[in-house]
Formats: C-alpha cells, structure tokens, sequence
C-alpha cells in the first residue's frame, strides 16, 4: 500500500488502512463506499473491517446527538465551519451523532405562480450551490462527502462533477443538475426555506447550529469553537465511546505487511 493513498480523512476510519492497491480493479468503490454493502465488502476485500465497525457501531448505548447546521453554500464562516469542524467530528463521531444540513441560510424566497424564486446573499452562484447541495440531500446516502468536496474547494459550484466522481462514481452529475434546474429542487429549497423560518429564536446569522433541535450561544459558541468537545460532552453514555477518550477497545487496524 501506497503512503498516500491511506487518505486519513475517511468516512470509516477502520477500513481506511486496508490494502487495496493490489486487486483496487475489481473494487469499483471509494473507500466511503466499501462498507456500505456486503457485496462491495467482498470485492474491495475489507469485509473483516467492515465486520468490526458493525459489531462496534452496535456497542451505542445513547442516542446520537443530533447536529444541524442552517447555512448557505457561498458563506465563508459557513465553509470555514462546515469543512473544518463539522465534517472532520462527523468522521471520528459518526457513531454517535447525526448530521442534518439545511442549505438556505439568509436567501429569499418569493412565490412565481406554482413556483418560488429564490435571492441569496451572495448572488446567483450561491443560489446554485445551494440547490446542489439540497438536490445532493435528496438523491444519495453520500451528500454529506459530496458537500464536504465542494466546500473544501475553490470553486464550490464548479466541483460538482469531480466531486461526484471522486465520492460517489455511481451518481449521475445530469440527474443532479435536472433536479437543481427543475420542479423537484424547487419544492426541496421551498421546504428548506420553511425549516429556517421555523427557527426558534429566529437565525440572525450563519453558521447557525442547533443542537439536538436547540440554539442558544453557549451551544453555538461552543460548537464553533470545538464541535467535536461539545459532541462528546453531550453523549451521554457512561463511559465515553473509545473517540472521546474513553477506554480504547477499537482492534481496527488492517497493516499491510512487508512480504
Ligand atoms: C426526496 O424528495 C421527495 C420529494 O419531496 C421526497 O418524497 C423524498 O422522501 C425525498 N428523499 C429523501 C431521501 O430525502
């Protein structure tokens, strides 16, 4: 195995050091994927891995925090946050918490017939990012990586494809961009608009992060400062999950051995 293939930031750590490289033909999956069924197990050859990380998922014993995150695509502080603390805790904490990511933030939205017509904050671009990212919500168990990719890069919109190709080959870019230009993304962003109108308090800025359905600015505060510390101090479990420091049972490790 190559160093740099072993990309540390993995949706499932435990398989993020599997060999692959060597029969990586007859694993058509990237690495967020190889767990996701037992035939993609089989084929990319980490079905042990994935094994363990089941019989750990099932070690839970509270409910998962429930993080969310009202933001808009174009936003820096929105993608300082979420490329930076919420997808990076989600990694290590997946276990025991659940990420829901409503893209609006600050836009308007007006009725146009049986229709809404949407303004952001930051143009035109920012309303498209958004509605990628809703339509990306809507069609695949992988939008979380997806929106990470697009986040993390220079051009939010312009990344679609290579991000869909890099996380999730099996998604088609076209069925996406159908969405975003038809009725389906317009009704998705109408009910995004509704859930950040329901706020309580009503969102006054974004990021705003609610947390098990609850903002106030010691959560906030908290969660911008360190996510991951707040998650972990939520979960009530007795003792901690190994990630937050407590007692470490993980045998997750799959070295590739020198031959
Ligand atoms: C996608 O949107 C449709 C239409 O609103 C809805 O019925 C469906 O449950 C959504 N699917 C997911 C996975 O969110």
């Amino acid at each position: 195995c190559s160093v740099e293939k072993m990309n540390v930031l993995l949706p499932l750590l435990v398989v993020g050091s599997a060999c692959l490289t060597a029969s990586s033909s007859s694993c058509p999956y990237p690495p967020g994927r190889w767990c996701s069924s037992m035939e993609s197990a089989v084929q990319c050859g980490v079905l042990k891995q994935c094994l363990e990380s089941d019989l750990f998922r099932s070690r839970r014993a509270a409910d998962p925090v429930q993080v969310s995150l009202y933001y808009e695509s174009l936003c820096p502080g929105c993608r300082y946050f979420l490329t930076m603390e919420l997808f990076p805790t989600w990694l290590l904490l997946h276990d025991y918490m659940s990420v829901t990511l409503v893209p609006f933030g600050n836009a308007q939205e007006k009725p146009d017939g049986q229709k809404f017509t949407f303004e952001c904050q930051h143009g035109e671009q920012e309303c498209l990012g958004n509605m990628m990212e809703t339509c990306l919500l809507n069609m695949t168990d992988m939008a979380f990586p997806i929106i990470y990719c697009m986040e993390s890069s220079a051009d939010v919109t312009g990344s679609l494809e290579s991000c869909i190709k890099l996380k999730a080959p099996e998604l088609s870019t076209d069925k996406v961009m159908s969405c975003v230009k038809g009725d389906l993304g317009n009704q998705l962003m109408h009910q995004n608009a509704l859930k950040t109108k329901a706020l309580n308090p009503p969102h006054n800025y974004v990021p705003w992060v609610t947390i098990n359905g609850v903002h106030t600015e010691d959560l906030q505060t908290k969660a911008m400062n360190s996510l991951f510390t707040l998650v972990c101090d939520m979960y009530k479990q007795d003792p901690k999950p190994p990630e937050c420091g407590g007692p470490s049972q993980r045998h997750h490790r799959s070295y590739c051995h020198t031959q």
